[in-house]
């Protein structure tokens, strides 16, 4: 196969990507190791930015979002029974939408469908080869068995924290950062309706609890548990109480329903030293990683989707690649923010198991929930103004 970029990965960064170069028409070939099932089953965050908003509005796929999204104007804070809304259309004039990702990704599939835009879904033995050179390749081994070849100009390397891209990068290595918490996140999506109408983020002294949701009738909740927790020791109703017992407030009731998910899920902070090196660029997880407080994943990766956009599209059609070459300085501004932000959320909300961080912490989550000047800090950066 012969294109202009190839693309590795069909999660939101690839499928973002892919549109975004398409309606500027540049052509794309996309693979992906999973199934087109598991990717649109695999649960995410689900809280979207104004701008990565405007990104799927501008590539074709705002409308469902639009319909079935969630217009959110703050979130609640809280430290033991203490509450406090933080009400971002009056601190800065902006909203965020809560809308999960597992639709996003199935509306940008539903998208390329539409175009007419193969994925090369289930391949094997992806190897990426001459990232220095003008034409680079990718190899692969395709669903039916059989060796593939693509030829193109440009790759970009969407496949994840896990993928090969990164490690296919000379020097990536070098100058990374990583961090991993130590606290896991117990996430459930559970058959109820939310019983709050903005998130609810809770510092209690058991541990940290949140409430999102997906819609009118689906709740999402979380329960910051040990990292070697199993998900075994973890019966509904011990779900149900702790999450009562975490965000309890006078005259405030949780509505417990059919829990019909749960799961564990990792804390990390991670920043690839290289973000492009020759002809290769690494696009959201594949090249940092953030914590789930704030849901910045999808959202700085829809940042970076921008930014190699527009640098691409520079690229192919004026044969200019001044902005390409800057992609990795334009994008690791906005990755260091929010590294540097959901690491702040992460560290305020969780309990340590050192008590001279517990107490620096809670000192300063009263202060937030006190001071005005702090709650439009994390507003803007809640909102994603940068
Ligand atoms: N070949 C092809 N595809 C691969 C390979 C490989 N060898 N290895 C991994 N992949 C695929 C994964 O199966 C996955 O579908 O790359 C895709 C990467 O998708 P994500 O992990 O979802 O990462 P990304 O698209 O960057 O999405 C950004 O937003 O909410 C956050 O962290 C969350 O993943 C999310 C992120
Ligand atoms: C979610 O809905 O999954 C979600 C929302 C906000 C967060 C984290 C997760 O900060």
């Amino acid at each position: 196969m012969k294109t202009q970029v190839a693309i590795i990965g069909a999660g939101p960064s690839g499928l973002m990507l892919n549109r975004y170069l398409a309606k500027h028409g540049i052509e794309s070939v996309v693979i992906e190791d999973r199934s087109r099932e598991y990717v649109e089953s695999r649960i995410r965050a689900g809280l979207l930015e104004a701008q990565t908003v405007d990104l799927l509005e501008e590539i074709g796929v705002g409308d469902r979002l639009h319909k079935e999204g969630l217009e959110h104007h703050g979130i609640y804070l809280q430290l033991g029974a203490e509450k406090v809304h933080l009400d971002f259309a009056d601190l800065i004039g902006y909203s965020v939408w809560v809308y999960g990702q597992t639709e996003v990704q199935k509306d940008l599939d539903a998208a390329c469908d539409k175009a007419g835009q193969q994925i090369h879904y289930e391949v094997t033995d992806v190897a990426l080869h001459g990232v220095d050179s003008e034409s680079p390749s990718v190899t692969f081994t395709d669903k039916d068995g059989n060796p593939q070849r693509i030829d193109c100009a440009v790759i970009a390397g969407c496949d994840g924290f896990w993928g090969p891209s990164r490690k296919a990068m000379p020097g990536a290595d070098v100058g990374s950062f990583e961090r991993v918490y130590p606290y896991s996140w117990l996430g459930v999506m559970a058959k109820v309706a939310p019983s709050t109408d903005e998130l609810i983020y809770a510092r209690h002294e058991d541990g940290f609890a949140m409430h999102s949701m997906r819609s009118e009738q689906v709740s999402r909740l979380y329960l910051q548990v040990d990292p070697d927790d199993d998900i075994a020791n973890w019966s509904d109703d011990r779900i149900w109480d702790a999450l009562a017992k975490r965000m309890a407030t006078s005259g405030w009731e949780l509505k417990i329903g059919e829990i019909t998910e749960k799961g564990i899920l990792p804390m990390r902070s991670f920043v690839s030293g290289k973000l492009q090196h020759g002809r290769l660029f690494l696009v959201g997880d594949a090249g940092h990683i953030v914590p789930p407080t704030g849901a910045k994943g999808l959202n700085s990766a829809a940042n970076d989707v921008r930014f190699l956009g527009q640098g691409l599209v520079e690229f192919f059609k004026k044969n200019d690649a001044s902005l390409l070459n800057r992609f990795e300085e334009r994008a690791k501004e906005t990755v260091w923010r929010v590294t540097h932000f959901s690491w702040w959320m992460t560290s305020m909300l969780h309990t340590s198991k050192n008590e001279f961080d517990n107490q620096l912490q809670i000192s300063q989550l009263k202060h937030v929930m006190r001071n005005r000047a702090l709650q439009v800090n994390l507003a803007e950066n809640y909102v994603g103004i940068r």
